[in-house]
């Protein structure tokens, strides 16, 4: 992806969390996207399909790994958010509706995606056990730890299990910022000793808030973009949030990259999130992130989960061809 000049337009590119793709937003679609008229993503020229893989279809539980220092204020954080997907009593508009677009994908025999999600066993690698620069490699080999440790290893779990690694705004990961604010793949078997579904989400909050954790921050050199309030008063984790929404609604649809994706190559698959990254709301698109909620507070928000909210990107709807949440104004 270019680097500067970056333009609203560009920045729509960056903020992209792809699954194996080294950049986040194949340009295909990019030109696509810049090309249409059409708002909330685009129906015509949009081929999404089943590659006859499996899915997530069992009780998801999501094994979070928190690499290098994490406050238990962020935890909290993100502990909620992935707890609220499956919390169906949350004040509408809800972190629980945003997932029923997720649900609507099945696999070969017809299995929905669970609508069940919840935080499963955690694991604390305070120490940097493989350094403050990652590569994709070492990601594994930080779970292989995790799965292998002698002391409360995190359960190995193939069919159901997500593992999450999370690391903190002092850690870098390979093409953290330029091309990548997260992604999710499998581990291999040679490295971890398992197939199992996994996906990294940095903390930008130094290294790049403003690609990473917009729009809760912008980059400095675009003229008159403002920052919005971020709604749990952290903007680094705040921008995790959506991100790791994205990560966590691909690796459900297609965890082993041979399910849910569009465009014919799948080494650099266009999977449902990416489908609609950086729209949050009704008329979102292009460099436009939508019409968004504002707290009492000031802070910005498109939905409600358990305690807190949060702003998450919308996902790609099977049945409608078109990117939507639950914040949407016409539905
Ligand atoms: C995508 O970018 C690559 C390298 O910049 C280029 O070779 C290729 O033609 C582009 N593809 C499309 C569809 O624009
Ligand atoms: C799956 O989750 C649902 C809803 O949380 C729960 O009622 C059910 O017992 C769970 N099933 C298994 C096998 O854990
Ligand atoms: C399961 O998927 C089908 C096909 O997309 C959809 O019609 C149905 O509403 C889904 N069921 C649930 C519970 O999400
Ligand atoms: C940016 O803001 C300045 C001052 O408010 C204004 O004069 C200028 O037209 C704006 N530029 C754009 C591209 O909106």
């Amino acid at each position: 992806m270019p680097t500067p000049p970056i333009t609203a337009a560009l920045l729509l590119l960056f903020l992209t969390a792809p699954v194996i793709s080294w950049r986040p937003w194949p340009n295909s679609t990019a030109s696509i996207f810049g090309a249409s008229k059409k708002f909330e993503g685009s129906s015509e020229f949009v081929k999404l399909q089943y590659h006859m893989g499996p899915v997530l279809t069992a009780n998801i539980t999501v094994y979070p790994i928190w690499y290098g220092k994490w406050r238990s204020s962020q935890k909290r954080i993100i502990r909620d958010f992935i707890n609220s997907i499956s919390a169906a009593d949350s004040k509408p508009p809800s972190v629980a509706a945003w997932w029923r677009t997720v649900t609507l994908y099945t696999d070969q025999t017809g299995a929905n995606i669970s609508s069940a999600v919840r935080v499963g066993a955690e694991k604390n690698d305070r120490l940097y056990s493989h350094g403050k620069s990652l590569t994709r490699l070492s990601a594994q080999s930080v779970i292989k730890s995790a799965v292998s440790a002698a002391t409360r290893p995190l359960p190995v779990n193939p069919r159901s299990g997500v593992y999450l690694l999370l690391t903190s705004d002092d850690v870098y990961l390979d093409n953290f910022c330029t091309d990548i604010c997260g992604f999710h793949y499998f581990t291999f078997p040679s490295i971890v000793g398992y197939t199992l579904p996994y996906a990294w989400v940095g903390n930008s909050a130094k290294l790049c808030p403003g690609v990473c954790a917009y729009p809760f921050s912008v980059p400095k050199f675009i003229p008159n973009l403002t920052a919005v309030k971020s709604p749990n008063g952290d903007v680094g984790v705040d921008g995790m949030i959506s991100v790791i929404a994205h990560e966590i609604a691909e690796v459900s649809t297609n965890p082993l990259v041979n399910a849910w994706y569009a465009g014919g190559d799948p080494v650099t698959p266009v999977e449902i999130a990416d489908l609609c990254e950086g729209i949050y709301g009704t008329g979102g698109g292009g460099s436009y992130t939508g019409q968004m909620m504002n707290d009492r507070d000031g802070a910005t928000y498109n939905m409600n989960g358990i305690r807190r909210r949060f702003l998450v990107q919308w996902v790609w709807n099977k049945l409608l061809n078109y990117c939507t949440g639950p914040n949407a104004l016409d539905q």
